[in-house]
């Protein structure tokens, strides 16, 4: 299977204010397989949020290639790089960041505006509240739901308008285990329904067997996990 993003040799250095160079990445090569949830696990400060932002172009590496969906993203103009963020790509944060002056519809809505949605929006909100539980909560504000709901809110936002890849980074840090295993549980079902690709970091051992490909981030260099038998 092609992948939808492979990165070949990324390296990645922070210059630091003593003049010292710290290199968080040494040389990583990935292969995001599409329509799957694709795992980086490692320990914190091992490198995983550096490399999120690498693939999602919100960061630019030291040095290497990075290829999405068949592209170099070294040779794409700024213009190019903001026209694949706002259609094909979301974003899910550990902190949610909700507006909290906005309903779960509203919020949704939102997004939809800001990625000029061509479609029935109204019926686009109430489709992926539904697919993440939510439509009992549509008219609820933020402050009245549970860490868990706001979650769902924010994950119905990233993929409202249909982007080919959404990038997570600790999306469950701040949810229990079962909360936790719930947004897993929802990041399949929204491959098997929407045929998206997803990304996610964290640092939950009980999270890696739902991975269908899982990677882990060790002294700069990613490693690929084969699952257990
Ligand atoms: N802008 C920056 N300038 C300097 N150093 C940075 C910068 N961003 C990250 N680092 C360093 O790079 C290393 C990797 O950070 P990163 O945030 O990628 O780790 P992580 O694996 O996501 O950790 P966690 O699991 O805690 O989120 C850390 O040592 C961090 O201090
Ligand atoms: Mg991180």
């Amino acid at each position: 299977m092609d992948s939808i993003i492979k990165t070949i040799d990324v390296h990645k250095s922070f210059q630091l204010g003593n003049h010292e160079i710290l290199e968080v990445l040494k040389g990583v090569d990935i292969d995001v397989p599409p329509a799957c949830l694709t795992i980086l696990k490692g320990r914190s400060g091992s490198g995983k949020t550096t490399l999120l932002n690498i693939l999602s172009m919100l960061d630019d590496p030291t040095s290497g290639k990075v290829i999405i969906d068949s592209r170099d993203v070294g040779s794409m103009s700024v213009r190019q790089r903001e026209t694949m963020r706002r259609y094909n790509i979301g974003f899910v944060f550990q902190s949610v960041a909700l507006v909290p002056i906005m309903s779960a519809y509203e919020n949704v809505d939102f997004a939809l505006k800001l990625a000029d949605y061509k479609g029935d929006r109204d019926a686009r909100i109430r489709e992926v509240l539904s697919i993440v539980g939510l439509e009992k909560r549509m008219a609820h504000m933020p402050s009245q739901m549970s860490g868990g709901e706001q979650q769902r809110v924010a994950i119905a936002r990233a993929v409202a308008h249909k982007p080919k890849i959404i990038f997570a980074d600790e999306p469950t840090g701040a949810l229990d285990t079962n909360t936790g295993l719930g947004i897993i549980k929802l990041f399949k079902e929204l491959i098997a329904k929407e045929g998206i690709t997803i990304v996610m970091t964290t640092h939950d051992p009980n999270l890696m067997v739902f991975g269908d490909a899982v990677y882990e981030m060790e002294d700069g260099e990613l490693k690929y996990v084969p699952a257990e038998q």
